[in-house]
């Protein structure tokens, strides 16, 4: 209950910073963060990602360099996304069950480096498909129970090289219990499971698809299973059955543009929920501000803060490491 004017006046709260701080409702700290990291082969390299300013595809041993950054920083975890050479790449994604492939070398180095940051890394098939879908086709349709069954592999060969969190990003149906059940069966009961849950068909991956070689690659759209925009409630349904099913957190993705779902999953399950602020999102404010038009001392902590009032508790970000080191001051 409010009072009206002139009893009230809600600007007397606003007056000083002391006041301010005193009555703020949500707190971004480097807690909160997640920070993508795009892996390369070769040494001592890093390349930048030419539609993602700042942004760079780093080799192995650079990767391990950048987890002691974000560990210093404060960041509790780090999603590795591996560039596979496009002679690895073929029709089934053979190359996402190889023990020994980039991301899983990457795991390895990080965990060896930095065992007390987590590692997260996507159960998908994109970065490893001729074709560029989530999973493999057959009779010209992304083949569900099958995707899944190469899904749960993968996941895990990803935690026996030590991934803490298998992110299943495909969106194939019922994949979330299928890789609960082979982790347990080879003994990976602790590793954790974080669902890309609501995660849309969105044109905002763009940058990302770059970024891993998938874009060049990718054949069509991906609507026959990532979510149309235009819906809600049946991002509920999906959050709904990926905790049934044993996620341990739930996402949603894109972030901005859909911070009302955030909203919505926070509310109504009241499981840890993150968001994916994407490549694209990272890219629009990342360029604004490279022209001047915006001041990234400004938005870039007042975009991730929008995270935390909508709910989530924490958000894979490009910009983790710039944002952890204004928030360190
Ligand atoms: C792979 C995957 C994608 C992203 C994360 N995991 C792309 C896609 O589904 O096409 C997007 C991340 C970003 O845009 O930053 N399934």
């Amino acid at each position: 209950m409010t009072a009206s004017f002139p009893t009230t006046r809600l600007r007397r709260n606003r007056r000083h910073d002391w006041s301010r701080r005193l009555v703020r409702e949500n707190t971004l700290t480097p807690d909160d963060l997640i920070w993508p990291v795009f892996v390369r082969e070769g040494r001592d390299v890093a390349e930048p990602v030419a539609s993602m300013p700042g942004v760079d595809r780093l080799s192995v041993d650079r990767v391990a360099a950048a987890a002691g950054e974000a560990k210093s920083l404060g960041i509790p975890a780090i999603a590795l996304f591996p560039q596979t050479l496009p002679e690895k790449k073929d029709e089934d994604g053979t190359e996402a069950t190889n023990p020994d492939n980039l991301v899983c070398r990457a795991i390895r180095a990080v965990k060896e480096a930095h065992p007390d940051i987590g590692v997260i890394c996507d159960a998908a098939l994109d970065p490893f498909t001729s074709h560029g879908h989530d999973g493999v086709i057959r009779d010209g349709y992304v083949a569900n129970d099958e995707s899944v069954e190469i899904l749960c592999r993968q996941s895990v060969v990803q935690a026996a090289a030590g991934c803490d969190i298998i992110a299943p990003s495909d969106m194939m149906d019922g994949r979330v219990g299928a890789i609960r059940a082979a982790l347990d069966a080879e003994g990976f009961d602790r590793v954790r499971i974080m669902s890309y849950a609501a995660k849309y068909a969105s044109g905002f991956y763009g940058p990302f698809r770059d970024a891993v070689g998938s874009s060049t690659a990718l054949k069509g759209d991906k609507k026959t299973y990532q979510m149309d925009p235009a819906n809600g409630d049946e991002a509920l349904r999906e959050v709904e059955l990926d905790i049934a099913e044993g996620a341990d957190m739930v996402m949603v993705k894109p972030g901005l543009p859909y911070l009302d779902i955030v909203r919505r999953v926070k509310d109504r399950f009241g499981v840890p929920t993150y968001a994916y602020q994407v490549s694209g999102e990272y890219s629009m404010l990342r360029g604004a501000v490279e022209r001047g038009w915006l001041d990234g001392d400004r938005v870039i902590l007042e975009a991730l803060t929008a995270f935390k009032r909508a709910g989530a508790d924490g958000v894979l970000t490009y910009f983790a490491i710039d944002a952890a080191r204004r928030l360190n001051g």
